[in-house]
């Protein structure tokens, strides 16, 4: 207790590393001097460049002489249309294969510069400066990047690792609570599937509490790092990070095909791990106090989401389409403890169906209290 964090620690992701730690920046003005860049960019959406482009040019000085380039926030920016237009602008300004791309930004900024860095002249360098929560624990590690097409997700992309991503979790400071609860839906999926001491920390930390956070964040992209190193293809064990997804997902594409209000990807995925636990303890893999007390903590964070009966076959259709569910056979990430998962397990569309129904009643009890 009490010890000072360390300054920067750097861990192995395999294709790249992350580097965490109070000075995680300062280690990457180091890095540039090191990489010598023909030239040097800076892309970010209009949040994170009014946010924490200041404070990155502050602590990396080598930065300054970076051009910026700036994408519309959310979803709307992972487009090929804007990969063309930073494309074109690259040429225009004659980068050639030394020129480096920092990516300053969440999970669509990381996604966007990664597609565009490993395409461009057939790949050049970037680094990954995560400032959202999901970025740091999830989306800036492990190399895959992409855009969108025509209403889905992540239809068009590249494994692209960056040079390394670099953790400074004081940009979080400007970030909603909304997006918080976000990204700490997939720590708290970390914690479930791997390190039942992480998921009680998790329980016991106040998210407005950046120092207090700091550590569990960083345990978290460590545990990213590591399966990503062990699994750089998706080849197998990376399926252990699927857990509340295969419900998540269909909840999420259902989501915005309603007239209700649209989920984040983390808030579809906190319904996805209570289904999934459900299924985990039916199945017989899971005892019913976890799953309860998984189910009490989801809830008590996480606003409930009402949906009618009627929309499960819509869901199961979607599960269906998703590229994870080849076949229409449904293989689960079920628990079989806190701290431990099994990969493909088979679901029946019935058992998906029990589950949904199951949840449910939990918000009518929610609601009704
Ligand atoms: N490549 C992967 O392995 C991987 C993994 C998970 C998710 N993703 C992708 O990540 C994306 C979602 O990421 P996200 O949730 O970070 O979304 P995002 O990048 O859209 O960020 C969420 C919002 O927060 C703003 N923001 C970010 N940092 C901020 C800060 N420090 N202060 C103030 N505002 C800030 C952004 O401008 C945006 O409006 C999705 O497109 C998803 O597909 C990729
Ligand atoms: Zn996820």
């Amino acid at each position: 207790m009490g010890a000072t964090p360390q300054e920067v620690t750097e861990i192995d992701a395999g294709g790249h590393k992350v580097v965490m730690g109070r000075h995680a920046l300062r280690a990457l003005d180091r890095e540039l001097s090191v990489l010598h860049p023909t030239a040097l960019f800076v892309l970010g959406d209009e949040n994170t460049l009014r946010h924490c482009l200041p404070e990155l040019l502050a602590q990396v000085p080598r930065l300054r002489e970076a051009q910026t380039l700036s994408v519309e926030g959310g979803e709307k920016a992972k487009d090929i249309s804007v990969c063309s237009d930073i494309w074109r602008h690259l040429a225009e300004e004659a980068a050639d294969r030394q020129a480096l791309l920092i990516c300053l930004g969440g999970g669509v900024v990381t996604d966007l510069g990664g597609f565009v860095a490993g395409t461009y002249k057939r790949g050049i360098r970037c680094v990954h400066v995560p400032t959202s929560l999901l970025g740091m624990v999830d989306a800036a590690i492990g190399g895959k990047s992409g855009v969108d097409l025509a209403g889905l997700k992540n239809m068009v992309g590249v494994f692209h690792d960056p040079i390394g991503t670099y953790v400074h979790v004081p940009f979080l400071k400007s970030l909603g609570k909304r997006d918080l609860l976000n990204g700490l839906a997939e720590m708290i999926k970390h914690g479930l599937v791997s390190d039942a001491e992480h998921w009680e920390a998790i329980g016991a930390a106040a998210l407005h509490d950046l120092d207090a956070l700091r550590p569990l964040i960083e345990r978290s992209a460590a545990i990213k790092a590591a399966v990503v190193k062990a699994d750089p293809r998706e080849a197998g064990l990376r399926k252990v990070l699927n857990f509340g997804h295969t419900i998540g997902h269909g909840i999420e594409a259902l989501s915005w095909e309603s007239p209700r209000r649209a989920l984040l990807h983390g808030e579809a995925v906190v319904i996805g791990m209570i289904c999934e636990a459900w299924l985990s303890w039916r199945m017989d893999l899971l005892d019913r106090g976890s799953y309860d007390r998984i189910t009490t903590h989801l809830m008590e964070l996480y606003k409930p989401y009402t949906f009618d009966s009627s929309e499960n076959h819509r869901m199961i259709e979607l599960m269906r389409n998703d590229k994870k569910n080849a076949g229409g056979q449904f293989r689960f990430t079920l628990l079989t403890g806190i701290g431990s998962a099994k990969v493909d397990v088979h679901i029946t569309a019935a058992q998906v169906q029990e589950a949904l129904e199951h949840y449910r009643l939990l918000v009518k009890d929610v609601i009704s209290k």
